[in-house]
């Protein structure tokens, strides 16, 4: 099959490479920039700005692709999958006003609380100062978040990126001025867990479960990052998310995909991504996402036991088959490994040495992310999450202890990384926490 794909991250390179362990497929990408490990599949690879949708479209017609896969919400964000569906090209990803699930969080809190009526904290979606100083009065500690795209790095927590009040009411002015609107969410205690699911036409297969690791240093240290590795177990949960929380969440995705197509009069065909939290008072949705995560789509493409190009072809052409979709009953961890200055920029570009065949020996996969391959094992780092290295096994604690101590025999000086992704001590602390947090309900 002809297949094309829109994107050159580290997330477009896990899907790469499951769409290319089918030997009969054909991959024509379009991408913003390069990608080695993308480039060395692809039967043709187009750079091109994605503001010029149009260069997009010729391309994967010019080379009649069977149908396309968008990897970045920010593509979705600009109608490409409309487009792509009006030349008659089945694609994965929701529409132009589907994606505003994501892509505008007014919009997404307004559908919640229309539509299904719960899964929100309290919230605020204001042009005001005087209206958000009355919802910190009101609420005590809240979280500021931008409405549009912000890659994971404009949301602030009042206590810990925004020291006080005067700094959170600061970063609310400067984001009401560049926006016209913010939005306010108090802020809720508990433990994090992603949900992803393949959608097509209101059938939902949910994924395993996984944990990202968001903020820059271990113990969740530092700045917010695009996200620096994930877990998920063998038996697809988590051992902090009972089962009741667990089908809770399940239920909440249908209900919105069935909101979203009532309210934008289309079927949804792409992958949804919840992000919810456990808290004292039950789940909530902490936001959407219209597509893969990134770094979740390593760990999805790394147990996924069945052919993607199948099940996306599904996906895109509204005839998903729960029964043939399969996951193997293995744990996995991704773990990012980034420039040290990172999330801040880096200025020049970063040489480090790298053998990949030593990575494959070890049995473990190694995803290209924001770098250039410049020799056999010469590489640049670009600036932002640099090479993705994904395991699986028993359980994380034991891949995660397997990809340290690689690095610990290969070691990269320019590059950092989180020790603690799937670390078997650091997820029964997550348990216990939750049980506390459980206990006060
Ligand atoms: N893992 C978070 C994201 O993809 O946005």
């Amino acid at each position: 099959m002809k297949v094309g794909l829109i994107g050159n991250g580290g997330r477009e390179h896990a899907i790469a490479r499951g769409l290319c362990a089918n030997p009969e497929t054909r991959l024509f990408v379009a991408a913003q920039g390069k990608n080695s490990g993308i480039m060395n599949l692809a039967s043709a690879y187009q750079e091109t700005g994605f503001s010029h949708p149009h260069a997009i479209i010729d391309f994967f017609t010019n080379h009649q692709v069977d149908f396309v896969v968008v990897g970045p919400e920010a593509t979705l964000m600009l109608g490409i999958v409309d487009e792509l569906r009006s030349k008659g090209i089945p694609t994965v990803g929701p529409t132009q006003a589907q994606a505003r699930l994501e892509g505008d969080k007014s919009f997404m809190r307004h559908l919640l609380r229309n539509e299904i009526g719960w899964g929100s904290p309290a919230w605020l979606s204001t042009s005001s100062v005087d209206e958000a100083k009355a919802f910190m009065d009101e609420v005590g500690q809240i979280v500021v978040k931008p409405l549009g795209l912000t890659g994971g790095k404009g949301v602030r927590v009042m206590g810990i990126q925004l020291q006080d009040d005067q700094d959170t009411l600061n970063y609310i002015s400067h984001l009401i001025e560049s926006d016209g609107e913010v939005l306010l969410e108090e802020c809720v205690i508990g433990e994090e867990f992603s949900r992803m699911a393949f959608v097509s036409d209101e059938v939902l297969v949910p994924v395993p479960l996984m944990q990202d690791f968001k903020y820059a240093y271990d113990g969740d240290q530092g700045l917010m990052t695009g996200g620096m590795g994930a877990y998920s177990m063998a038996d697809g949960r988590l051992p902090f998310v009972e089962i009741g929380e667990l089908k809770q969440a399940d239920v909440f995705l249908q209900e919105v995909v069935v909101a979203l197509e009532k309210t934008t009069g289309a079927s949804y065909r792409g992958f949804l991504y919840g992000q919810f939290m456990v808290t004292e008072s039950g789940i909530k949705l902490i936001e959407f996402n219209v597509r893969l995560g990134d770094p979740e789509a390593l760990n999805l493409m790394a147990v996924l036991d069945c052919d993607p190009v199948k099940i996306f072809y599904q996906v895109a052409t509204g005839q998903l088959n729960p029964d043939d979709v399969a996951f193997v009953s293995q744990a996995s961890v991704s773990k990012y490994l980034v420039p040290n200055a990172y999330p801040d920029p880096i200025g020049q570009p970063v040489p480090f040495l790298l053998d990949s065949e030593v990575v494959e020996q070890a049995g473990l996969i190694l995803i290209h992310g924001s770098v250039e391959k410049t020799g056999p094992s010469e590489w640049l780092a670009l600036g932002s999450r640099t090479l993705g290295m994904v395991g699986l096994g028993v359980d994380p604690g034991e891949v995660s202890t397997h990809i340290d101590e690689f690095l610990t025999r290969n070691p990269i000086p320019e590059l950092r990384y989180r020790k603690d992704v799937g670390n078997a001590d650091v997820i029964a602390q997550k348990s216990k926490r939750m049980d506390e947090i459980r206990s006060d309900r």
